[in-house]
């Protein structure tokens, strides 16, 4: 396993994050239809802050949450990929499949495309067994990408987010899963 590893699509590019990229994220992370199912937008230092986790996290696992690049078209377009949750709930640790992109990239499939990539790597090159995805209950562009990479629906496993403050509407969240045998992507 590489702890440097791109993982590439017909259209996709999926890298480790350049400083360049941080004006960006943070213009995503200011945006509120990009910033919906969360409980608020991000500062600039918040913003970079993220970015900083991330890439700690590739230097301790080897695999993150990959900055993600349209071929030709965009430099950077937002992440996806797959990340060890930092709370605790009833179903860590385990290993997460997430995604954020900026408002003009969604409606093109990149979601989803890059998913399979970041969960090809995962079940192939990582050999994990299982990988979760959850979402605020009401985000259903979400929850369509998840159902598009033929993630289940675990209904008893829908929880409290417990960074979201008690009580606030986007509190209650849902778990997808999917295990290495049922994943039927392409990458
Ligand atoms: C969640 C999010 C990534 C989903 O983006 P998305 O664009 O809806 O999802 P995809 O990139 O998979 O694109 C799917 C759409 O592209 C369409 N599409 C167009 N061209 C396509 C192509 N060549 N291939 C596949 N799909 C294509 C699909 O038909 C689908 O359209 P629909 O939404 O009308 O059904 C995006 O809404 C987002 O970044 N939200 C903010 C952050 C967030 O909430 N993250 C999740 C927190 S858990």
């Amino acid at each position: 396993m590489s702890a440097f590893a791109t993982l590439s699509s017909g259209r996709l590019r999926l890298r480790r994050w350049r400083d360049e990229d941080r004006d960006a994220f943070a213009a995503m992370n200011s945006d509120a239809r990009v910033m919906e199912f969360f409980p608020r937008r991000l500062s600039r230092a918040e913003s970079d802050a993220m970015v900083d986790y991330i890439e700690a996290h590739f230097g301790e696992r080897g695999f993150g949450l990959w900055a993600v690049e349209v071929l030709d078209v965009a430099p950077f377009i937002g992440f996806a990929g797959l990340a060890v949750p930092r709370f605790s709930a009833h179903f860590t640790p385990c290993v997460e499949v997430g995604w954020r992109l900026a408002f003009a990239h969604w409606g093109r499939g990149y979601a989803t495309e890059a998913a399979q990539l970041a969960l090809g790597y995962g079940f192939a090159t990582l050999a994990l067994s299982d990988v979760v995805s959850f979402t605020s209950a009401t985000n259903h562009r979400s929850r369509a990408v998840m159902e598009r990479l033929g993630m289940r629906r675990d209904p008893a496993a829908d929880f409290d987010h417990p960074a979201v403050p008690e009580g606030h509407p986007l509190r209650s969240h849902v778990l997808y899963r999917i295990g290495s045998g049922s994943y039927l992507g392409t990458c």
